[in-house]
């Protein structure tokens, strides 16, 4: 008997170690920056009564709507790598890029007035004094007219991620040329000011204009044509799967069906509405006020408002809610999401290999004496076309979405759970899943993948997410050869875009 109980002792232990959430919330360098441009009066910043969590819980768990923050974590990690061996040189850098912090989109705007308007209703039972009187006379305090805006916030982030590359490989850029570095945005403006944040971090101070400003060339291709960075809006099959109801999020709907309507109960409870008043909020505005406290902790650093209708099973219940979302509609929950990444997957290969090609044609022309040098490029044919025989510049820096980069992330088989994320996995397995938006998507996320040359043939590929060196699976180390990295992805090697994305 004792022994039984003994060793149900050491199982239910062993199942709370299993169940810990596995990430510390180590303390953040960065602390979030106030947009004063939206809220202007000096807020005080404390918590509510219904807060039984503290600031850094708060931020590490805001889904995609997360800031970009350098913690402790990431810079450990990166301290940690081994330099590559000595022999290495980095040659190539393939950069995607997140858009940074930005406004709320319009159709969320929508559905805070429409919340505004819910609450207004039974504003007689809010109390003057108590802690949601600030609701009493509440306007939403962001503007349709700058919807969806990368903030001033979100400029930083961007600036201060290639400060911090350019730290790192202190002597590889030098100065702008658009034969080396190609850069390429979205056509949504978000991601264009991202990736001119990003290049004015890079190259400031290089120019010549004003303040030694040095201007840069963003490139974006019109929607219906951007397969690279918008292959979600462009693959036809896709889309028709959406349509269709091939993909859907039908497990987020069971999950809001289960723990919705509580949380709007006790919303209603926290409001003091009596419970025999006729007045209840929808799933969706259960989802707004999470939304509205999201965007506020995001954005004005205001944490103690409508987070303050939520406490912390809320908030990791809406949490879930939206990785669902992302999972079913954007990652591992149907193959097609991911794999219709390919494309991009595709083309940093492609640059790889151009770039590989073309050491080892100068190795040969070094060898011919430097003879008919031109000879083994008879395809450029205006200055856009780089130099050298190179089909490919040595940088590309890409700045685009969320869902640009979870389907990459997928393809690549990072942060991929042993189970699918259904509604209904125990609370430990949902505790502990890898695939939580709020730590691997946050608003400037990064996936950089670094071309090393290590001589005689021997090129290796690193791969950092977010500033932080990963793994790929299938790899052994870190720095990992290149041409059997490309062997992990045969389909994307052959990936051809028209015949995938047909409708047949
Ligand atoms: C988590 O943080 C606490 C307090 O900062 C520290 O004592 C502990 O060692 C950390 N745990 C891990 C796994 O890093
Ligand atoms: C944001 O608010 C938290 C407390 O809610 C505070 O600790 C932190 O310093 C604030 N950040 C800024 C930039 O004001
Ligand atoms: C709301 O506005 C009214 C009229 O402008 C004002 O009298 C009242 O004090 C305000 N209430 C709160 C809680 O700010
Ligand atoms: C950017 O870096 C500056 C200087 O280190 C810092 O003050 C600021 O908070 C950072 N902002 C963001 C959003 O990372
Ligand atoms: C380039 O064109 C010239 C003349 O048309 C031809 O002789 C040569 O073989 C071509 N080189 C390559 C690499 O295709
Ligand atoms: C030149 O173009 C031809 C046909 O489009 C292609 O087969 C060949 O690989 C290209 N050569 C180079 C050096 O890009
Ligand atoms: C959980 O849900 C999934 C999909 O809805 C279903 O296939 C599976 O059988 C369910 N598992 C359990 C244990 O009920």
């Amino acid at each position: 008997m004792k022994i039984i109980i003994l060793i149900l002792i050491v199982l239910i232990n062993f199942n709370v170690l299993l169940c810990q959430h596995i990430k510390n919330h180590s303390k953040v360098n960065t602390p979030i920056k106030i947009n004063n441009e939206i809220f202007q009066e000096g807020k005080k910043l404390t918590f509510g009564g219904y807060q039984n969590y503290d600031y850094y819980f708060l931020i590490k768990h805001l889904t995609t709507k997360t800031p970009y923050y350098q913690s402790n974590h990431f810079t450990e990690n990166d301290n940690l790598l081994q330099d590559p061996p000595k022999q290495c040189k980095l040659i190539s850098i393939d950069f995607l890029g997140r858009h940074g912090s930005r406004m709320p989109e319009v159709d969320v705007i929508k559905k805070m007035n429409k919340l505004q308007k819910q609450i207004s209703i039974i504003k007689d039972f809010i109390q003057g004094d108590g802690e949601f009187g600030w609701l009493k006379n509440y306007t939403v305090p962001y503007k349709s007219e700058i919807a969806g805006n990368l903030l001033t916030q979100g400029q930083l982030e961007h600036y201060n991620l290639s400060k911090r590359l350019l730290k790192k490989y202190p002597n590889y850029f030098g100065n702008y040329k658009p034969q080396t570095t190609k850069i390429l945005s979205t056509v949504v403006s978000r991601t264009g000011v991202s990736a001119s944040s990003f290049s004015y971090g890079l190259f400031e101070g290089t120019g010549i204009l004003g303040n030694n400003f040095q201007p840069v060339h963003i490139e974006t291709s019109t929607l219906d044509k951007d397969i690279l960075l918008s292959f979600f809006l462009n693959c036809n099959k896709y889309k028709g799967y959406l349509q269709d109801k091939s993909i859907e999020d039908s497990e987020r709907e069971i999950w809001k069906k289960m723990k919705y309507p509580s949380i709007g109960r006790e919303i209603k409870k926290r409001l003091g509405v009596p419970s025999d008043v006729d007045w209840q909020l929808s799933n969706s505005m259960v989802n707004t006020v999470f939304l509205s406290c999201v965007y506020d902790t995001a954005i004005g650093n205001v944490t103690n408002r409508w987070c303050n209708l939520l406490n912390k099973q809320n908030i990791l219940d809406l949490e879930y809610s939206k990785d669902l979302d992302d999972y079913w509609l954007s990652g591992y929950g149907n193959k097609i999401n991911y794999e219709i990444s390919s494309s991009l997957l595709k083309d940093i290969f492609n640059h790889f290999d151009s770039i590989i090609d073309s050491i080892d044609s100068n190795e040969n022309n070094n060898n011919n004496n430097n003879n008919n040098n031109n000879n083994n490029n008879n395809n450029s044919s205006s200055d856009e076309d780089f130099s050298e025989g190179k089909k490919y510049p040595k940088n590309i820096l890409r700045f685009a979405h969320s869902e640009t980069v979870i389907p990459l992330m997928s393809l690549l088989g990072l942060f991929k759970d042993d189970y699918p994320l259904f509604a209904n996995l125990t609370s430990c397995q949902i505790n502990t899943r890898k695939f939580r938006t709020s730590e691997i998507v946050p608003y400037s996320t990064n996936l950089v993948m670094f071309l090393f040359d290590c001589g005689e043939n021997d090129f290796k590929i690193l791969v950092k997410h977010n500033e932080s060196p990963i793994l790929i699976p299938g790899c052994d180390d870190l720095y990992c050869d290149y041409q059997f990295f490309k062997s992990l992805f045969p389909s994307v090697v052959n990936f051809n875009w028209e015949s995938y994305c047909s409708m047949e």
